[in-house]
């Protein structure tokens, strides 16, 4: 099987596939992405090469749809992926958030993890509630009545996730060791998430090209370093989609490369000194608006 080869017309009808099922564009420059991830499936599928590969898949084997995504998707995560992010969080967006509920007679949150991969971002959202509400900085409103939705497209990382089983190496990266002791149980060199955590997050899978509508609104949006490997016109069209799903004015985040405002002009650029936020601009402001704002 190794010397398997990958023809430019199978990989063009490849990756065709692939954008079109779940928007990853994988550049010509990148054709041994497709040639070595997707070699195992070949030999798995008794598939004599690439094309019969592209054929069995085009005809709607939902399985082996399913197969080639997880096996394309990258699922690089960390906890607390880029500290400022949740600095920032934690000073500013949860603190306004909760404000927000509390003028308008609610006290409870909906957050969404979009692209959530094997779960250490929503772990990570839950952990900080769980902080703030041990500091006493989220009166009235306790983690319990934050539900935190997190979904992905693959179905691998979602099932680790929700496992809440991590081994000693994806320990070390980003968690310090009292917030390790803090949330999670040994069993043997696996650490596991505590139930009264995991019970926090609901997992499901969810592919961003499809309508959001269902998953009802949400006070907070995190989808990020995800859209990097999406094309122009479909970073703009699952921003435009999201608007849907945001409250009016509700803040919305990406990952520390994906610069959006280059995207879309609908939703107000909050720059903090470590990160940047998107808010949902309300239908009728005119842009520019913003800029009087004190954020
Ligand atoms: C690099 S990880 C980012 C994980 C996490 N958000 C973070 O920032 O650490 C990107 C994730 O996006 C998921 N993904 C890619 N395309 C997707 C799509 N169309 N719908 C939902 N998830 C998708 C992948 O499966 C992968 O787990």
């Amino acid at each position: 099987m190794s010397d398997l080869v990958l023809s430019k017309r199978d990989f063009d009808r490849l990756r065709g596939l692939i954008e079109g099922w779940c928007g990853i564009a994988v550049d010509r420059s990148k054709s041994y992405l497709i040639e070595t991830r997707l070699r195992h499936l070949v030999a798995e599928s008794g598939c004599s090469g690439y094309g019969q590969l592209y054929e069995l898949a085009a005809r709607g084997d939902e399985h082996l749809q399913g197969r080639i995504i997880d096996s394309i998707t990258i699922n690089e995560t960390s906890w607390f992926r880029d500290r400022g992010f949740y600095d920032a969080l934690r000073g500013l967006v949860i603190p306004e958030l909760v404000s927000r509920a509390r003028a308008e007679g609610s006290r409870s949150l909906r957050i969404w993890s979009a692209a959530c991969s094997t779960g250490q971002e929503p772990y990570s959202l839950a952990i900080l509630l769980q902080e703030m509400e041990r500091a006493g900085e989220i009166p009235l409103l306790t983690p319990r009545r934050v539900e935190i939705v997190a979904t992905d497209i693959c179905h691998s990382v979602l099932a680790l996730a929700q496992l809440g089983r991590y081994d000693p190496i994806s320990m070390r990266r980003g968690l310090d060791p009292d917030l390790r002791e803090r949330y999670f149980e040994k069993q043997g060199r696996v650490a596991v998430v505590r139930p009264e955590l995991r019970e926090r997050v609901s997992f499901r899978r969810f592919n961003l090209l499809d309508p959001m509508d269902a998953l009802g609104t949400f006070d907070l949006v995190l989808m990020r370093n995800v859209m990097l490997y999406f094309s122009t016109a479909v970073k703009q069209e699952v921003l435009h989609r999201v608007l849907n799903v945001l409250r009016p004015d509700a803040p919305f985040a990406a990952g520390a490369s994906e610069a959006l405002e280059v995207y879309t002009r609908d939703f107000e650029v909050v720059r903090q000194p470590s990160c940047t936020y998107y808010y949902a601009r309300p239908k009728s402001e005119p842009e520019g608006k913003e800029e009087g704002r004190v954020r």
